[in-house]
């Protein structure tokens, strides 16, 4: 079944270009009223997409100003009534080793990826919730599921995405809200003059989209994070390993030493939580036989 998206309205943030812009015009072709948003350089996608028949609509709002971002929600319900989909991609890197950057450089970032996404949320969550509708992703990175050096700051907010990810997909579970993250590597302004030039067409933003694509379609899933780069798509987990019952004696420090091996089977029993509760009631139920 081809997915498509008549009816549907949808917000892109960061949408002026590289990833954003083609998930917007993506969005557009395949049939839903797309906000473009972004600091600058939105009208031009506006533009385009209604030059290929499309509907759009351009907002400027700073998705660190709460109320600008309050604002361009009402833009899109005055125009077309409903949100469907949110997408909150829009972002900035403030690399440096953590030993040389500064705090006011780390709250930037926090502040852009985290508290953007936190506003776009807020601000579209009530209304996704009356409609029992809503389709949310959030834009995440291997360098916050993974790591990589020079990015404390933008790891940590990347990361705080999935954390993010996980509640309001526990949720907005009832109000047929589903939110899922993407990690995607893709050859835009942000990686200018990381990606050798060998492997820049492989890794163009389009490459990316279908993933998105499928994480706000109909029949999309929840809670997952997908990841995406030049046609691979794989799939992140958070797991959990089985562990092992070694009681409260005085020498359990000494005994979590010795059965770290053991702890950190992966091979016997490991899971995906569903929420939080699963290690509360692994360490109850492990307690319980062996106490
Ligand atoms: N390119 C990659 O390989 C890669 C890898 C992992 C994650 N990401 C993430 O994908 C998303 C898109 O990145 P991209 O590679 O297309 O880079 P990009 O720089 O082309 O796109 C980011 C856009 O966000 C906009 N933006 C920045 N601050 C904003 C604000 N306060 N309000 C509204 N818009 C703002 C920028 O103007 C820019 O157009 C980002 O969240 C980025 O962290 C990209």
């Amino acid at each position: 079944m081809p997915i498509q998206f008549q009816g549907r309205v949808a917000i892109v943030t960061g949408a002026g270009g590289g990833l954003g812009r083609e998930h917007a015009l993506a969005l557009a072709a395949r049939g839903a009223k797309v906000v473009v948003n972004d600091l600058a350089a939105a009208d031009a996608v506006v533009e385009q997409i209604r030059a290929a028949g499309g509907q759009a609509i351009a907002s400027a709002a700073s998705v660190t100003n709460f109320d600008a971002v309050r604002a361009m929600v009402e833009q899109a319900m005055a125009a077309w009534g409903r949100v469907d989909i949110l997408v909150n991609n829009a972002g900035v890197l403030r690399d440096k080793s953590f030993g040389k950057m500064d705090l006011a450089d780390f709250s930037l970032v926090m502040d852009v990826h985290l508290m953007g996404a936190v506003h776009c949320c807020k601000a579209v969550w009530e209304i996704m919730r009356q409609q029992q509708f809503g389709r949310i992703v959030m834009t995440t990175s291997s360098s916050g599921l993974y790591g990589n050096f020079g990015q404390a700051n933008y790891g940590a907010a990347k990361m705080a995405l999935v954390g993010l990810m996980q509640t309001l997909a526990i949720e907005g579970e009832k109000a047929g809200i589903r939110v899922n993250s993407l990690a995607p590597t893709a050859h835009t302004q942000m990686t200018e003059g990381l990606m050798p030039e060998a492997v820049l067409q492989a890794f163009k933003p389009a490459a990316v989209t279908p993933g998105l694509l499928y994480l706000v379609s109909e029949d999309a899933p929840t809670r997952t994070i997908l990841c995406a780069g030049a046609g691979t798509f794989e799939r992140a987990y958070v797991t959990m390993t089985k562990g092992v019952h070694l009681g409260t004696g005085p020498d359990a420090a000494e005994q979590v030493a010795q059965a770290f091996e053991a702890i950190s089977d992966r091979a016997h029993g490991e899971i995906v939580p569903s929420s939080g509760a699963a290690q509360t009631q692994n360490e109850l139920a492990r307690a319980a036989r062996l106490g």
